[in-house]
């Protein structure tokens, strides 16, 4: 939705990546299968950011995939802070576990392997001061529902990808955006919080709990 130039542009006013990062970016692109999921240099600087105003003590993040977004968001947690990130997928489990270990902040990051949904009942004692929601965006409106509880007053809920390359936009939608498009909608009318869409990459809806 933004140019390459002006997407280059803003890297030119943004923070840059730490090492691991960079390591982590690279060897997605060449060794990982659909390595657009990671959320990449600027939108992994838009979470740190978000993560360090927010200050958290708790974070949950649902799809690790390599993680990437897992190491920006951890980055604004308190000392004694810890993230859990959640993943179902086996084989990236080495490879994501090795790259944690490298981090400084690897003590503080609680990988669960196994469907969301099941994690998530293990957490069920937990309480967040922020959510990343971004595995299959089918169930986005699921994990909403059954995390909300969870999350403190003040709390954060970021959910990637809700402008779907625009296709929101189209009057004839596959299912995939309409179910992107009902999200949104469910959320607009939750009078529960507070929210608006940054237009960063692929949208990331910003909801903060009243
Ligand atoms: C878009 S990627 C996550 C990208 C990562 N958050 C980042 O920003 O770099 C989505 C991840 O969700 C995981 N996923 C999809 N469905 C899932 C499910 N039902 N339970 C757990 N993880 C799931 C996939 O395996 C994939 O790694």
């Amino acid at each position: 939705m933004i140019t390459e130039e002006l997407q280059n542009l803003l890297l030119t006013y943004c923070d840059p990546e730490d090492s691991l990062l960079q390591h982590i970016d690279r060897e997605t692109q060449s060794k990982v299968l659909l390595p657009r999921m990671l959320s990449g240099h600027f939108q992994g600087r838009v979470l740190s950011m978000l993560s360090k105003i927010n200050n958290p003590k708790r974070i949950l993040e649902i799809g690790t995939f390599t993680g990437y977004a897992t190491l920006c968001l951890a980055e604004g947690l308190t000392p004694d802070g810890i993230i859990y990130t959640l993943d179902n997928n086996e084989e990236l489990e080495d490879r994501v576990r090795a790259n944690f270990t490298k981090s400084p902040l690897n003590a503080k990051i609680i990988y669960l392997i196994g469907d969301a949904q099941q994690s998530l009942k293990v957490l069920s004692h937990e309480t967040f001061d922020m959510v990343f929601i971004d595995a299959d965006k089918k169930n986005n409106g699921t994990y909403y529902d059954l995390i909300f509880d969870q999350v403190k007053s003040g709390g954060l809920i970021i959910v990637d990808n809700v402008l779907w390359s625009g296709k929101i936009l189209s009057q004839a939608q596959d299912k995939d955006t309409q179910n992107i498009s009902g999200f949104n909608n469910k959320i607009a009318a939750d009078k529960r919080v507070e929210q608006l869409i940054l237009p960063v990459r692929d949208g990331l809806f910003v909801i903060r709990k009243k």
